[in-house]
């Protein structure tokens, strides 16, 4: 990924979009229903952007960690950290420079993996990030045309088959691997689905 801050002309409006925020809150709902959280958790969320989906899970968890490698979107996370209902700390990093073993007991994300080139490493990493008897909950978009953005620009994915990330989640380590689709994001040109996918440590 380039070092050059790609949200930084979208971070301020970010949340006004309420497509946005009913996608999170769809991955919330679903994260909340699927996986037991407890407020002696800590949890990374990855990529959390302007927090959108941190605040849906922040009542459930102790802590949230937001780790993003974007300055603007994190500095609207830092705005609002009063109202989480949960401890924040927020790390600008990219997730490919950052390593912290068996330090969280869940790695939350929305709408981020698309925007990281090897998820293979990535997995492998997280499984290495998380606590034994851990869990990741990843949200992102089902295989696409490439039409979901109008720039591509630092998009390394059109969306994920879910049988080949499965496959990378269960050679990272991790084990009851399930997926379930949170919601359908409707652009004037085309319908497309977001999924869940849960696994455990
Ligand atoms: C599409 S936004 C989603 C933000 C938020 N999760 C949401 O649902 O509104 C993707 C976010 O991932 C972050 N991101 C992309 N690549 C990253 C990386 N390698 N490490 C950390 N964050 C990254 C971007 O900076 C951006 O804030």
């Amino acid at each position: 990924m380039e070092n050059k801050d790609l949200f930084a002309h979208k971070s301020k409006s970010w949340d006004m979009s309420s497509r946005r925020v009913q996608n999170a809150k769809a991955i919330g709902d679903l994260i909340v229903k699927n996986i037991k959280l407890g407020k002696s958790m800590q949890v990374m969320d990855l990529g959390a952007g302007t927090g959108l989906l941190s605040y849906f899970i922040a009542p459930f968890v102790g802590k949230i960690v937001a780790v993003d490698s974007s300055p603007s979107m994190l500095k609207e996370f830092e705005s609002k950290c009063d109202e989480f209902a949960c401890k924040t700390e927020v790390k600008y990093i990219d997730i490919v420079q950052y390593d912290e073993p068996d330090s969280y007991d869940g790695v939350i994300s929305s709408m981020t993996i698309h925007h990281i080139e090897d998820i293979p490493a990535l997995l492998k990493k997280l499984n290495r990030m998380v606590k034994e008897g851990g869990f990741i909950a990843l949200a992102d978009l089902d295989s696409e045309d490439g039409s979901f953005h109008s720039d591509n620009n630092g998009v390394f994915h059109f969306g994920f088959d879910r049988h080949k990330l499965a496959e990378y989640a269960m050679e990272a380590g991790f084990s009851d691997v399930t997926f379930s689709t949170a919601s359908t994001i409707q652009k004037p040109h085309g319908d497309f689905t977001v999924f869940l996918m849960t696994a455990k440590k």
